[in-house]
């Protein structure tokens, strides 16, 4: 019997959630659609059945097959998936007279269950249904001013449903209740990141026997751990290829050359950035003493075989006069996968004695690392089929496709972004690199609004860097933050002469999940400062302004 607990998803926003707050309590959890074959449950511990957005009433509302039922697992149903137990096994449901929405006191009767939990409880609802009658069998075990069973249970076969929701942390004893119903599966604490790490690179190491890998390095969190994971299985055998499209912040290849360390290959490497010895501020964090070795100013290394591609000019030349953001992005994304394919294939990628190699079998570049998340990974349920508006044509850069020829790597595949930030941090990488705030792939490029031209990168680089060292510095817990330049210029007065100059525009969100965006209320010193330093150290811009839209209707980034 395999050690898991599946969750069907029958669409809530939720049901990441519930797979990730299983694995937090050390049982392995996945999310899956809610036609998943009745036979393969069988051989797992448990069954979640999700929360959804539809109602029983509808015509089109999804539905689980009554074989569940009968397996003899455990069942928990949550919200929908209690309603939808209660209507399968008989019971009814119907709209409530009130909705219930936001912070609910329940009280709770005896039931493993709620084992160690005292009567009154602090619960988060958000339902208009509920069940009004409860089918053969089961029993009310929680109620609610305004809803009659908002727990149910039929202990004989192990079955429950919660009107609420556990995994919201809002519900306070949430991971007391879910942590009941796996002592009720009888599930085993299998899920572990440090034996998952160890597993991963022992059967990457086997896959991959003698063949080379190689990976498209950004510096970025997944691709990050990714490679230092794949490198820790094949060593110097994984090949790291970073393109520099020349859209990257203030320093940031420099850092990332001098954290992952490049290997000498004059055709290939990185010939220096010139202007760029501003010092100001790090991606990479001073730390202090460990195993993954130093590079002589207090700050880790990885010994990582990385090339850097200085593509530029490439990339600057394709973008000229192209205003349209969807095209800018369509450009760098299929120009990125031409110049990585481009290098992946160039021979000088291997060293002489790497060449030689090849005649004994190995020497090859057959794999291709993907830091691919399971959230990238899996169709939810109610996603299966849909189709959603492109709202920007998102993620293309660094997703390479499959055309390329290579075998895949993705030891990232089962990981929520958590979770991988947890393995970067065993592997011993800064928390500068697994704390990371978002960066799109396309870089500074969809935050220069118009034409992209040398100038204006230069002009929004030294922006930005402010930007992010105030805010860093006043300690803020804002998600996102970073400087937009807009296509326009505005008049002002600086040392009593007129100025003809660019605005900067400021963005900062908070945010969980980034599919929703909050203005982050900055104080206002916070924001003057940000104005002073901009206007006085980066010429050519004479004006400051602060965005205070939220997602929806914008959306964080300006393209
Ligand atoms: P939007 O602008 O859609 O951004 O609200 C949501 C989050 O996604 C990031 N973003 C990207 N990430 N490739 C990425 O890997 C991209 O092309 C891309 N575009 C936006 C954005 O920074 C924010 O965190």
């Amino acid at each position: 019997m395999k050690e898991a607990i599946y969750v069907l998803d029958f669409g809530s926003q939720y049901s990441h959630l519930i797979t990730r707050r299983i694995r937090e309590l050390g049982v392995y959890a996945e999310l899956v659609p809610p036609n998943f074959p009745v036979k393969k449950l069988k051989n797992v511990r448990g069954v979640v059945l999700s929360g959804g957005p539809q109602n029983l009433s509808e015509r089109n509302a999804l539905r689980v097959s009554k074989a569940i039922f009968k397996l003899g697992r455990p069942i928990l149903g949550i919200c929908y998936g209690m309603q939808l137990t209660a209507f399968e096994l008989g019971g009814k449901v119907k709209a409530g007279r009130t909705r219930e929405y936001g912070p609910t006191k329940i009280r709770v009767r005896k039931s493993p269950i709620f084992r160690g939990l005292k009567p009154a409880q602090m619960t988060w609802m958000s339902h208009g249904d509920q069940v009004t009658e409860l089918p053969k069998g089961f029993e009310m075990i929680a109620s609610s001013p305004s809803c009659q069973y908002a727990a149910m249970a039929d202990e004989k076969r192990r079955t429950y449903g919660l009107q609420f929701h556990p995994e919201v942390i809002h519900t306070v004893n949430g991971a007391k209740i879910l942590k009941n119903f796996l002592d009720i599966t009888g599930a085993k604490k299998t899920w572990e990141l440090r034996g998952f790490l160890e597993k991963t690179v022992a059967d990457i190491k086997k896959r991959t026997g003698k063949d080379r890998v190689v990976c498209a390095l950004s510096g970025g969190v997944d691709s990050s751990v990714a490679a230092v994971l794949v490198n820790r299985a094949v060593g110097r055998r994984l090949h790291c290829i970073l393109v520099d499209h020349g859209f990257g912040r203030l320093n940031e290849i420099e850092e990332i050359k001098s954290f992952f360390r490049v290997s000498p290959s004059p055709s290939l490497s990185h010939q220096g950035r010139g202007k760029e010895k501003r010092a100001f501020p790090s991606l990479v964090v001073p730390f202090g003493r460990s195993a993954v070795g130093m590079n002589g100013r207090g700050k880790r290394r990885v010994n990582l075989n990385l090339q850097v591609v200085d593509a530029r000019s490439e990339f600057l030349e394709a973008l000229r006069d192209v205003t349209d953001p969807e095209q800018k992005r369509k450009i760098i994304g299929e120009l990125f996968i031409r110049v990585f394919e481009r290098e992946a294939k160039n021979p000088l990628l291997i060293s002489p004695s790497q060449r030689r190699g090849r005649k004994s079998g190995g020497g090859k570049i057959r794999w291709l690392v993907q830091g691919t998340l399971y959230t990238d990974a899996i169709t939810s349920g109610v996603s299966v089929g849909g189709k959603a508006a492109v709202i920007k044509s998102h993620h293309n850069v660094g997703g390479l496709p499959k055309k390329l020829g290579f075998k895949l790597i993705e030891p990232l595949r089962e990981l929520y972004k958590d979770e991988v930030r947890k393995i970067g941090r065993l592997l011993g990488l800064p928390r500068s690199i697994t704390e990371r705030q978002p960066f799109p792939g396309p870089g500074l490029a969809v935050r220069i609004i118009g034409e992209i031209t040398e100038e204006k990168l230069d002009l929004l680089r030294e922006a930005d860097a402010i930007v992010r060292e105030e805010i860093v510095k006043s300690g803020e817990d804002v998600q996102q933050y970073f400087a937009v330049l807009p296509d326009i210029r505005a008049v002002g007065v600086q040392g009593d002469a007129r100025t003809y100059g660019y605005p900067i525009i400021i963005r900062a969100v908070t945010t969980k999940d980034f599919m929703t965006a909050h203005w982050a209320k900055l104080p206002h010193d916070l924001l003057e400062r940000l104005s002073v330093r901009i206007t006085n150290e980066v010429p050519g811009i004479n004006r400051v302004v602060y965005d205070i839209t939220s997602k929806p209707p914008g959306t964080v980034e300006w393209e």
